[in-house]
């Protein structure tokens, strides 16, 4: 890997220890702590809560130490600094690309004025079981989603230059295959074939990594009994020789130290030896400055240490560190602006999801309102990963009253989030009965999800199934706004509200978008980036699925008394003998794509620009493209998001049933007809054949099918065959 003079010149004079200094990130919360292991060389530290405070550990880095080297300031800036935007999860259903850079741009603004350089985001662990509690910090259970959204939350972290104001290095993380932990549970066992580990969790890695990601972090857990910070397979031999990655590699909090309980380590000396010889940069936590730096030094091959240390010094300089170490005090963004919340409350409009409408909303001027449930009042809209110095959120009470101020609001909570009790249930059916509308607000409390928040129960937690179900019962309009961090099991209350709004953990701005999105100034038209379970017996779950060979195509039946064939005769074995549940109907409660929006659209019938493409145009870059005409039927603008799905008849290996491939989000006036195109080439169809001896990225030739729609369950197919074998 080539590197500056500057580079070489400071590799050439340092000494082992301070190379080893420059190979780890530390949090100390005290500043004298901090400052104290700066002098002994550390090159990283968490970022210590202002600009005033990172400008006097860099000094100590750049003044009181031999060569100076400054210092990277990191920070898990997930879903904004100051200003918080909607959780990623909720990002991604906004399936709008540019909200998010917008987002991440906002972010790395306000996080680089303070001093952060280094932001441990995005996340793009795919995840299909969402009792992991992480599902909130990714972008959800489709490959391309997570690929276009963790590429445009990278841009908007890095821009075009590193070294900009606005501008600080991403880290895309948890590489790899995190998002697949058995059970469900947090750090648990990932045990993913090459060919699910190609095509599903690496694609999004080498996606952002194409896109210039400037950090990659390792994951807890193992992959296939080998834990990631000791995977030399995949850290170096996929990562960096393979993907060409030049950037830093960084450990998760103490993942070397956790190679001592994953048992694959004797001590910490070789729990660090084998992570530094695996591919690590970086570790996190000061493991290796708690052995003998002697002996570590001597363990850790000579070449690996000084290429580790070049990537550290590399990153500095891109960020421009060399020559402007110090942040300036006097600019440093502490609250969000105008402009910043204004974009934190679009981002948050566009990331909810209407999952139902009888035509309640959007509400028309309603006099009389009830808000009951545990989010009438709270403020707990933030969701995971932000920080005691993220701008808080106000009450949807207050916003709605800030809003209709001649309208009488009322509020009677009814339950709280956790607790068993029902016994404000009766008083807010009482209020109700005097109401137009009554708003229920309910969800999941943030601290449910996250990092070690794993639920065995997605149900809405303490007694909101009965409140919901008690003010549906008045029959009076009802709507439900639903507050998470991952998919939720709704199959208690689902059918009893006509009106559903998913509203996930929107963040600062959160309560006056779902106050906006009620009243239709803004339109709920995101899409869901993960599907809702009919139960928790059914994860994991997603809708690119191999099709099985016995799919079914009803759901199981618990009525027969006995299997024997003979009594039923052999008319039901096409249906008995399938791949379902003998006691729940098939497929999610709600799926991956669903989603809707106040305006109403027409589709034409898609065209192709061609039936055909041989595989050798297809290798030689050539596309098709695919077009499709949309028209806003409706009365008003709306947002339409059209999807494109690929279905591959035939594979040399059992191919998904669907797979989305390409999508977009357009405005459409009302009566208007807008054409949306896209882009079909070998990016596209291609798959990772991963039975050579080195995986390959290709298209096989055969008969496919593009499914094109806003929803899956209305898509319309259109046929394209890929010619012969290549040249
Ligand atoms: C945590 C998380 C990781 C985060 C790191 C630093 O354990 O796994 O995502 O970036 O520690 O806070």
């Amino acid at each position: 890997m080539a590197h500056s003079e500057r580079v070489a010149r400071l590799l050439a004079q340092m000494t082992p220890t301070e190379k080893l200094g420059q190979l780890q990130i530390i949090f100390r919360p005290k500043q004298e702590d901090a400052e104290e292991l700066i002098r002994r060389g550390l090159g990283a530290v968490f970022w210590p809560r202002s600009a005033t405070a990172t400008n006097a550990l860099q000094r100590v880095a750049v003044e009181q130490t031999r060569l100076g080297i400054p210092l990277l300031v990191g920070l898990d800036v997930v879903h904004g600094q100051r200003t918080i935007g909607p959780v990623p999860l909720a990002q991604a259903a906004s399936f709008d690309p540019g909200i998010v850079e917008q987002l991440a741009h906002l972010a790395a603004t306000e996080a680089r004025s303070g001093g952060v350089t280094w932001t441990f985001s995005p996340m793009l662990d795919v995840s299909r079981d969402p009792r992991w509690g992480r599902v909130v910090e990714g972008f959800g259970e489709d490959v391309h989603l997570t690929s276009v959204m963790g590429g445009a939350m990278v841009r908007g972290y890095q821009g075009v230059d590193l070294s900009s104001p606005g501008a600080i290095a991403a880290t895309a993380k948890h590489f790899v295959g995190y998002g697949q932990p058995e059970g469900g549970r947090d750090y648990n066992t990932v045990d993913a074939s090459p060919h699910r580990l190609r095509n599903v969790h690496l694609e999004p890695f080498r996606s952002v990594v194409d896109e210039g990601a400037a950090s990659v972090m390792a994951a807890f857990n193992t992959v296939a009994g080998i834990p990631m910070h000791a995977h030399h397979g995949l850290l170096t031999d996929v990562l960096k020789s393979e993907w060409g990655f030049e950037g830093v590699v960084v450990g998760d909090a103490d993942g070397v130290r956790n190679l001592l309980p994953h048992r694959v380590a004797e001590d910490l000396a070789d729990a660090v030896r084998m992570s530094f010889a695996a591919g690590l940069d970086v570790e996190m936590g000061g493991a290796p400055w708690d052995i003998d730096e002697g002996d570590l030094a001597a363990a850790i091959d000579p070449a690996r240490l000084d290429d580790a240390v070049a990537r550290v010094l590399s990153l500095k300089e891109r960020l421009g560190l060399f020559d402007r170490p110090y942040v300036d005090e006097s600019a440093e963004i502490t609250a969000p602006n105008v402009a910043a919340r204004a974009l934190a409350r679009r981002a948050a409009a566009r990331s909810s999801v209407l999952l139902k409408n009888d035509g309640t909303l959007p509400l028309a001027a309603p006099e009389r309102v009830l808000l009951t449930g545990p989010y009438a009042e709270s403020t707990d809209h933030l969701g995971a990963w932000t920080q005691s110095f993220g701008a808080p959120a106000r009450s949807i009470t207050d916003a709605l009253r800030e809003r209709l101020p001649a309208a009488q609001v009322r509020v009677e909570p009814g339950v709280g989030f956790l607790d068993d009790d029902a016994s404000g249930i009766p008083a807010a059916i009482a209020a109700a009965s005097d109401c137009d509308v009554v708003i229920v607000c309910v969800g999941e409390p943030s601290t449910l999800s996250g990092e070690a928040a794993s639920r065995s129960d997605l149900r809405l937690p303490g007694r909101q199934e009965d409140l919901i179900r008690a003010v549906a019962a008045t029959g009076i309009p009802t709507v439900v706004v639903l507050e998470n961090g991952r998919p939720l099991v709704v199959a208690g209350w689902i059918d009893h509200a006509p009106t559903v709004l998913e509203a996930w953990h929107g963040g600062t701005e959160a309560a006056d978008a779902i106050v906006a999105l009620l009243l239709g100034d803004e339109e709920p038209a995101g899409r869901l980036p993960m599907s809702f379970p009919r139960t928790v017996g059914q994860i994991p779950l997603d809708y690119a699925h191999e099709n099985t060979g016995r799919p079914a195509t009803t759901g199981g039946s618990m009525t027969t008394e006995s299997a024997d064939i003979g009594l039923h005769g052999p008319d039901n074995v096409q249906e008995k003998y399938t791949s379902k549940y003998l006691d729940l109907d098939l497929g999610p409660q709600f799926a991956f794509g669903h989603g809707s929006g106040y305006a109403a659209f027409s589709h034409s019938i898609p065209r192709l620009s061609a039936a055909t493409l041989s595989a050798a145009a297809l290798d030689a870059g050539d596309a098709v493209t695919l077009e499709i005409d949309v028209t806003n039927t409706s009365s008003r603008d709306g947002d339409e998001v059209v999807q494109v799905y690929v279905e591959d008849l035939v594979a040399s290996v059992a191919p998904p049933v669907r797979r989305l491939i390409a999508f977009s989000r357009i405005r459409i006036a009302a009566g208007a007809t807008s054409a949306v195109s896209f882009t079909i080439g070998s990016e596209q169809l291609a798959f990772w054949h991963t039975r050579g001896a080195a995986a390959e990225f290709a298209v096989e030739p055969g008969r496919f099918v593009l499914h094109v729609g806003s929803t899956l369950a209305s898509t319309q197919p259109v046929d394209l065959e890929v010619t012969e074998a290549r040249l």
